[in-house]
């Protein structure tokens, strides 16, 4: 009652008002005061804890229909949160519980939560429901292990090592029983977090010099799988490493997502034949069988300090877009949060 009672009557909420050209810019965005909604019958009202900012974001605010629905102009957006149920007319779920669900970007929703799952704050950190626990480290488990079919004796390089997604990756190859793993991320302390925390045999700074370089530095006898979070460059380096028969998972290109214009291709595909290397696509969303086994083994890796993680978490509704656009531009190191107040 006592939460029901500090319901205020509006909330902060963000809205897309432009689609960007190239890279966003804040006045792309709104924050708008709007009605919180009281919840009708089989809906929820959820005050957001954790807001999550994601590179395929990005995709969403251009009108170019892709895997995701564009966003729609002035409508608050979407996107993971984590939030507490504040009041509840719907079966199965009550006041207190927490959370996992799609309408981020706000403070307060009011939705059906058929859509959304009850995640446990007492069982592991609410943020990582967004990172380590959530959808980016199903996207690693899935792409190293069904799409890549990581075997023992594999040497492993990913792009974008230090993020979400990439850091995981990395990992999760040492464990399972990778020769060698390789990272590329965009700073000299990320570097040394790969090597030091998270124990990757090797990791370079792809903007120190040429990747293809500095990758064959660091993988002298070639590469069985590429994890690609970054594409360009990143790709036609690991094309010149891979060795016969070895896995390209392109997960992301994050390198292209605010390019105004054609990108070029890997000018070095033709090896494909000779080397006959398979390169396929990776999109977490066909993989959510894997979600029990993938929980299963990477939480208890964590719980044993076997995978380490790191998170930036912004503070506060109004940083949102601040936080997403630092993403893009690899402020971050692990999972980008949005933490609200309360
Ligand atoms: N296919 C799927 O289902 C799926 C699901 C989740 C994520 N993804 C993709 O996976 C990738 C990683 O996502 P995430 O959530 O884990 O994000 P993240 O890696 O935590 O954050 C993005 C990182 O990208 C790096 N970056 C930005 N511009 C770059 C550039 N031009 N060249 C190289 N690196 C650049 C930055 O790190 P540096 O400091 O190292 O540059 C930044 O920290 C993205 O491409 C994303 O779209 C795909």
């Amino acid at each position: 009652m006592a939460e029901q009672a500090a319901t205020p009557a509006t909330a902060r909420e963000w809205h897309l008002a432009a689609r960007p050209q190239g890279w966003p810019v804040p006045t792309d965005f709104a924050l708008v005061e709007a009605p919180v909604r009281t919840p009708g019958p089989g809906e929820v009202l959820v005050r957001n804890v954790y807001l999550s900012v994601d590179p395929y974001m990005r995709g969403r605010m251009s009108d170019r229909k892709s895997y995701a629905e564009p966003y729609e102009l002035d409508k608050p957006m979407l996107g993971g949160a984590v939030g507490r149920v504040v009041a509840s007319r719907a079966e199965g779920f009550a006041e207190g519980d927490y959370v996992l669900h799609f309408f981020g970007w706000r403070e307060y929703a009011t939705f059906d939560p058929r859509t959304a799952v009850k995640v446990d704050p007492d069982a592991a950190p609410l943020s990582t429901y967004l990172g380590v626990l959530g959808m980016p480290g199903l996207t690693a488990y899935a792409g190293l292990t069904r799409v890549a079919g990581i075997k023992a004796g594999d040497v492993v390089f990913v792009s974008g090592a230090a993020g979400a997604v990439g850091g995981i990756v990395g990992q999760l190859a040492r464990l399972k029983g990778a020769s060698r793993v390789i990272g590329s991320a965009g700073s000299d302390e990320k570097v040394e977090l790969l090597v030091e925390e998270y124990g990757f045999d090797a990791a370079f700074n792809y903007k120190n010099g040429p990747v293809a370089d500095q990758l064959r530095a660091a993988a002298p006898d070639g590469i069985d799988v590429y994890f690609d979070n970054v594409g360009g460059e990143h790709l036609e380096a690991a094309i010149d490493s891979i060795n016969l028969h070895g896995r390209i998972v392109v997960c992301g290109m994050i390198s292209q997502y605010n390019a105004t214009e054609p990108t070029p291709a890997p000018r070095n595909l033709a090896q494909i034949i000779a080397k006959r290397f398979r390169m396929e696509g990776l999109l977490v969303g066909d993989h959510y069988d894997l979600q029990p086994k993938f929980v299963e083994e990477v939480s208890a890796w964590v719980r044993s300090g076997e995978l380490k993680y790191r998170e930036t978490v912004s503070e506060g509704i109004d940083g949102t877009v601040d936080a997403f656009l630092g993403l893009l531009s690899g402020v971050n190191t692990g999972k980008m949060v949005v933490r609200l107040d309360g």
